[in-house]
């Protein structure tokens, strides 16, 4: 069975009390199903009380939005696996296009946090996807292809079964405009094709970039998307409600 997986990335939104709101009005509205799971990557500040408050409704998982390779140590400003999960996250975020375009983020550091991440037992969201100018020269390919090559270095073909990939095409991320289900798919089949050659089962591949209630349903009738992340239309609990009950087509 195809089992969808929504997530949301509230990014530097909702605080600790907003959160907790958040999935009280959530959980109102929402009847979970064993086809699709929800999780939640709130600001390190709030992961703490969005997990207590998603605890045990089926499918919710709780996510940081970012990760250090190291357990601990002079890292001003970062968080590490260990912490992340002390605070109830069982996933993380790698290589986010803001990380990547905002913070400097390196394709080596992502596989660092990569192979952290799963040393930890949590589950890494590896995000790829290629800018305007990088779409426009014709590089789609090689630039995810690139970024997947680092992001999964040196893992071993039962480990790349654990990742979960997000597709986000940096021009659609928070830009109203989003790839069409046909590109988004083709993309993902290539992104399948690379990870097969690597030896990987079955990895759930994601899409991301402007995804909102109007346009999920067309996305998800295209059966190479295992599923969405979602950035701006993940922060109202009621259409988030809707958007994570979606028919898949
Ligand atoms: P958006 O963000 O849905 O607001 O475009 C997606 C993301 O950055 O993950």
């Amino acid at each position: 069975m195809r089992r969808l997986l929504f997530c949301a990335n509230w990014k530097m939104h909702l605080g600790p009390d907003e959160a907790r709101d958040f999935a009280r009005r959530f959980r109102e509205r929402y009847t979970p199903t064993e086809d699709r799971e929800a999780w939640f990557f709130p600001c390190a500040v709030s992961v703490e009380a969005t997990a207590a408050a998603f605890g045990g409704l089926t499918g919710a998982r709780v996510g940081v939005q970012d990760v250090h390779w190291e357990p601990k140590g002079a890292f001003t400003g970062a968080v590490s696996v260990p912490l992340a999960k002390s605070a109830g996250a069982s996933a993380a975020l790698v290589g986010h296009s803001e990380r990547r375009h905002g913070f400097g983020e390196t394709d080596e550091q992502t596989g660092r946090k990569v192979r952290a991440v799963l040393s930890g037992a949590m589950t890494p969201v590896l995000c790829v996807g290629e800018t305007l100018e990088e779409r426009e020269r014709g590089e789609t390919a090689a630039v995810v292809k690139r970024q997947l090559g680092a992001g999964l270095k040196g893992l071993l073909a039962a480990e790349l079964d654990r990742v979960v990939i997000a597709y986000e095409p940096v021009w659609a991320i928070g830009t109203g405009r989003n790839a069409t289900p046909g590109d988004a798919a083709g993309v993902h089949s290539a992104i399948r094709t690379e990870l097969r050659t690597r030896g990987a089962g079955v990895t759930r591949i994601l899409y991301g970039g402007s995804v909102n209630s109007g346009n999920v349903a067309a996305l998800l009738a295209e059966p190479e998307l295992d599923g969405v992340l979602v950035g701006g239309a993940s922060l109202d609990p009621a259409g988030w409600a809707e958007i994570v009950a979606t028919a898949a087509v």
